[in-house]
Parts: structure tokens; C-alpha cells; sequence
């Protein structure tokens, strides 16, 4: 069966350069100067700076009409063009955790727009939506995402658009960590 874990790994190797690493709320991780995606749980290991795990995993918000939506336009990770990339690990509030389903669903979209707003950046950014929570992991999702550098602007939109919505403001701990991939 396909493993869907996957470990980021920072430190000295790994194709992508880190260009920063930014506290957003809360305590941001030590800086690197490089990050390595590989396949699987990796232990913790002196060579990394920091090791951050995740699983990919069902949608849990996103209705039928959005998936279609979604599907007819995401690009696939790894295109050539795509050498800017965004690592956002997230941690959400216990309040977010203690909220019913269809109470979280109703703040994801129905009051912030997370999908609708997403999806005008689309095919522009690739995404993959990494699951930490049940892992015992520092944060709850591991989000990531590939653009061209001439796209830059539009993700920077969409991220301060997201930032300022009802959504965010169950977000405990957020680091923005950016990266461009190596020639
Ligand atoms: C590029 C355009 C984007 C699109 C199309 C998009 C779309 C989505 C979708 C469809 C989901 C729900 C998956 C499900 O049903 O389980 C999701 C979840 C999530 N997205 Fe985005 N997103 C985008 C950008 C972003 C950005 C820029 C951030 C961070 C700054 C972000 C953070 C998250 C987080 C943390 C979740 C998990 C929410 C939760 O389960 O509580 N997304 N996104």
C-alpha cells in the first residue's frame, strides 16, 4: 500500500533552499538552510534541525460541488516552473477541536471563503494538505505549496486574505516557511 506519511526534514541537505522561516503566531522553528521532503515517519535525528511529520489524508469539509471544482483545475505538485514553494505548519485552538463538524464547516467556508478564495489561485499554486494531528506532532497540518516565482504576488494575497479571516482566528501557532528549489 502507498505510504501517505511523509516527514519534512531541515537542515543541511535536501532540494530546497530555505529563503526564511517566520514566526506568524507563536514560536516559530529554528532556522535552516535547507529542507528535504522524504516518504515515511522519520525518527528525530541529530542531523535535522527539525523534523515535522504528516499524513495525507480525506477531505473533511469540502462537498461534492467544490471537490469537482477543485479536481477540474489543481495542478499536480513537481512542475518545472514551480521552483517557489511555502511550507505553513498550523496549529489550531482546542475550542476549534471541541467544535462540531458542521460547525467547523460552517467557519471554514461558509464565513471565511477558505475554498472559494483558494481555488481563484488555482491552477497558479499546487497544493497538499499534510495531517499532523493525530501523530503527536507540534502542529495539527502541515500545509505546502508550489508556484512560479512571477505568482509569488497572489499567493502573498491569498495567505493575508486567509490571515485575516473568522478561520484564523482559531490558529494557536502558525510559522511560514518559504523556499526556493535548488538548479
Ligand atoms: C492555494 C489555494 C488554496 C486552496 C484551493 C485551498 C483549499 C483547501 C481545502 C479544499 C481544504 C479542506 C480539505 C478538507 O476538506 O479536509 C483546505 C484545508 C486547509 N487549508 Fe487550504 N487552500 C488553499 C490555500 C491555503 C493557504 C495559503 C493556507 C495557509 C496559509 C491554507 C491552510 C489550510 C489549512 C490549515 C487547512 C486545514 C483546515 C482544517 O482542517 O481545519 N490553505 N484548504
Amino acid at each position: 500500500m502507498e505510504d501517505r506519511h511523509f516527514s519534512f526534514v531541515a537542515g543541511s541537505s535536501g532540494i530546497w533552499d530555505v529563503v526564511a522561516i517566520t514566526p506568524v503566531t507563536g514560536a516559530s522553528l529554528p532556522q535552516a538552510p535547507r529542507l528535504n521532503i522524504v516518504a515515511g515517519l522519520q525518527p528525530p535525528s541529530t542531523d535535522a534541525t527539525w523534523t515535522l511529520r504528516g499524513v495525507t489524508s480525506q477531505e473533511r469539509y469540502v462537498v461534492r460541488t467544490e471537490h469537482d471544482r477543485l479536481a477540474a483545475v489543481q495542478p499536480p505538485l513537481g512542475r518545472p516552473q514551480a521552483t517557489s514553494a511555502a511550507l505553513i505548519p498550523i496549529q489550531k485552538t482546542s475550542a476549534w477541536w471541541e467544535l462540531s463538524q458542521d460547525q467547523r464547516r460552517d467557519i471554514f467556508e461558509e464565513q471565511s471563503h477558505h475554498i472559494e478564495l483558494g481555488i481563484r489561485e488555482l491552477p497558479a499554486v499546487a497544493r497538499r494538505l499534510y495531517h499532523s494531528h493525530d501523530l503527536d506532532e507540534p502542529f495539527d497540518f502541515l500545509t505546502w505549496f508550489e508556484y512560479a516565482p512571477d505568482d509569488g504576488a497572489r499567493f502573498e494575497s491569498l495567505v493575508a486574505q486567509l490571515r485575516r479571516s473568522p478561520e484564523w482566528q482559531y490558529v494557536l501557532r502558525e510559522v511560514d516557511v518559504r523556499l526556493r528549489r535548488r538548479a
